[in-house]
C-alpha cells in the first residue's frame, strides 16, 4: 500500500513558511533589562502610576519546519510608567516549552499548529514522541506558549494561550519581568482554559471556558471571588469540535459564538496543514446560558447567518429582554489562514430572549479586531502616521483619588506604535478628544514586534503581586 501523503509533501501555505512569517516587525527580537526610555514628545503625566504590557510571540530559535505566527514563544513586553518616568522591559514567558527548547538549544517540540507537511515534520513528531515516552519530556506540564494576552485575576497577573494553563507573572518594583510558574488552580483546571476569561468587576467572580478537540468540545467554568474553581458544565449541544475564541459575560448570562471554524487534529497527522477547518457553508451559532447554570439543559442556540464573532468587545443586558453583543464580526473567515484577507467589521447584535428576534447594525466598517471596551466612547480617531502602525490600545483611566468624580473617558489610551520606516517602537499616550491628541511620545530601546492582547495595570493591582 502506498502513502502518497508521506512522498509527495503538500507545497507549504504562505501563513507557515517562515521566511514570510518571521520579516519585517514580525521578525523576532531579543529580551531586553529594565532600561529607562527618553520621552521624546510632550510629558508624562505623573498621574499615572502603573504598567502597560503588550504579549506576543517572539521564536527563540529559527524554526526547524513550517511556522504559524501564532507559535512562537510568549514575549511580554512592558513599560513602568512612575512619577514621570519610563522603564521598558522585554523578556520571555518561561513556559515549560520555552524551557526545554531552551536547554536543548533548539525547537525540541515540533510546531502542531502549522501542521505537519512533510517527512521532516513526521520525523521530528516521532523524536518528540519517543522523548515523551522515555520520560525526557512530561505530557502533564503543556507545551503551550501564552504568547496570547495577560489577565489580572485571583490577584495575580497571568501570561495566557488556549492551549494551555496560563502563567504567573511578576512586575518587580525595578519594572522587571518574572515568571513564578504554570498555575493549575489547585488541580482544579488541569488541562487547559481561554486566553479571555471573564472578571465581574461588581462580583469579583471570573467566567471562563475551554475547548478540546473530543468530548466535550467545550466546556463552560468559573471560579468564585475567592479564585476557587467550582465544577466544570459541559456543553453537550456542541457536537464538533468547534473553535471558540472568546465569549462574553453580561449580569445574568454568558454567551459563545460558535463559528464556522473547527479544530482538525486529524488533518494535520494526515498532513493536510493546519489542524483548523473553515465550513464556510454552515451557519454560525450564538449560545446562551445563565451565567450560574449547573448543566447546559438550559441553554439557548441562535443562528446569526455570517456572524463569526472571533472578539467580543462587550455584552450587557437591556431593560427589555434583550441582550447586546458588540463584537468583531470575521468577514471571508474563509481566509482565516491568511488573516491579511480577512475584514474585522465591529457590529452589534441584539438578542432578544422573549421573541427570539435578532437585530444587527455595523458600528465600524473600519477593519477592527481587537477592540476595546468603552464603546459609549468609541467616536474618536487617529491616524498614527504613514507606515506607522498600533497595537491593541488600552485605556487608562485618569487617577484623582476617591474625592474627585471623573467622567467615563477622562483619561488616555496607550499603545506600542512602529514606524516601519524608521523601524522605531514608540508608546504614545492620548488624552481625552475627539482626535485623540498625544500627550506624550516616549522613544523604547528596541523595536515591539507586532503580536496580540495587552494589559494596563495600575499601582493597587502591582502592590497586589
Ligand atoms: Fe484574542
Amino acid at each position: 500500500m502506498s502513502l502518497p501523503f508521506l512522498t509527495n509533501s503538500p507545497p507549504l501555505h504562505p501563513s507557515v513558511e517562515t521566511n514570510s512569517v518571521l520579516t519585517g516587525n514580525f521578525a523576532p527580537v531579543d529580551k531586553t533589562p529594565p532600561t529607562e526610555c527618553l520621552v521624546v514628545e510632550g510629558e508624562l503625566p505623573h498621574s499615572i502610576h502603573g504598567v502597560y504590557i503588550r504579549n506576543g510571540p517572539n521564536p527563540q530559535h529559527q524554526p526547524l519546519g513550517p511556522h504559524h505566527l501564532f507559535e512562537g514563544d510568549g514575549m511580554l513586553h512592558s513599560i513602568l510608567l512612575s512619577q514621570g518616568r519610563a522603564i521598558f522591559c522585554s523578556r520571555y514567558v518561561k513556559t515549560y516549552k520555552y524551557k526545554l527548547d531552551h536547554d536543548a538549544g533548539f525547537p525540541m517540540i515540533p510546531n502542531f499548529l502549522s501542521g505537519f507537511n512533510g517527512l521532516g515534520d513526521v520525523g521530528r513528531g516521532i523524536v518528540a514522541l519517543g522523548r515523551a515516552m522515555t520520560g525526557q519530556i512530561s505530557l502533564t506540564k503543556g507545551f503551550g506558549l501564552a504568547n496570547t494576552s495577560l489577565k489580572f485575576f485571583c490577584n495575580t497577573l497571568f501570561a495566557m494561550v488556549e492551549t494551555d494553563l496560563p502563567y504567573r507573572i511578576r512586575i518587580t518594583e525595578e519594572g522587571d519581568i518574572k515568571t513564578i510558574g504554570r498555575h493549575d488552580f489547585d488541580g482544579k483546571a488541569p488541562v487547559n482554559m481561554t486566553a479571555h476569561p471573564k472578571m465581574d468587576e461588581e462580583t469579583g467572580e471570573v467566567f471562563a471556558f475551554r475547548c478540546f478537540p473530543v468530548v466535550p468540545y467545550l466546556t463552560y467554568f468559573r471560579f468564585d471571588s475567592n479564585g476557587c474553581k467550582e465544577k466544570d458544565v459541559p456543553i453537550f449541544s456542541i457536537n464538533s469540535p468547534t473553535y471558540v475564541h472568546d465569549f462574553g459575560i453580561t449580569e445574568h448570562y454568558a454567551i459563545f459564538p460558535d463559528i464556522v471554524l473547527e479544530m482538525a487534529p486529524m488533518d494535520m497527522i494526515m498532513l493536510q496543514g493546519m489542524p483548523v477547518k473553515c465550513w464556510p457553508n454552515q451557519v454560525p451559532h450564538i449560545g446562551i446560558i445563565n451565567r450560574y447554570a449547573t448543566s447546559d439543559s438550559e441553554m439557548r442556540w441562535f443562528e446569526v447567518p455570517g456572524f463569526n464573532a472571533l472578539h467580543m468587545s462587550n455584552a450587557w443586558e437591556d431593560d427589555q429582554s434583550g441582550i447586546i453583543i458588540v463584537a468583531t464580526n470575521a468577514l471571508k473567515i474563509e481566509n482565516s489562514h491568511n488573516l491579511d484577507k480577512v475584514h474585522f467589521s465591529l457590529e452589534k447584535l441584539r438578542i432578544d430572549m422573549k421573541t427570539g428576534e435578532i437585530t444587527r447594525s455595523v458600528f465600524s466598517k473600519r477593519s477592527l479586531e481587537l477592540g476595546s471596551p468603552n464603546v459609549s466612547y468609541a467616536v474618536a480617531f487617529r491616524s498614527y502616521g504613514g507606515s506607522c502602525f498600533g497595537g491593541e490600545v488600552l485605556f487608562v483611566g485618569m487617577d484623582t483619588g476617591d474625592e474627585i468624580e471623573c467622567d467615563e473617558d477622562d483619561g488616555f489610551v496607550v499603545s506600542y506604535v512602529h514606524n516601519e520606516k524608521e523601524n522605531e517602537s514608540r508608546l504614545v499616550m492620548d488624552a481625552k478628544s475627539s482626535t485623540l491628541d498625544i500627550v506624550a511620545a516616549v522613544k523604547l530601546p528596541g523595536t515591539v514586534p507586532y503580536g496580540f492582547h495587552g494589559i494596563f495595570l495600575g499601582q493597587k493591582e502591582l502592590q497586589m503581586m
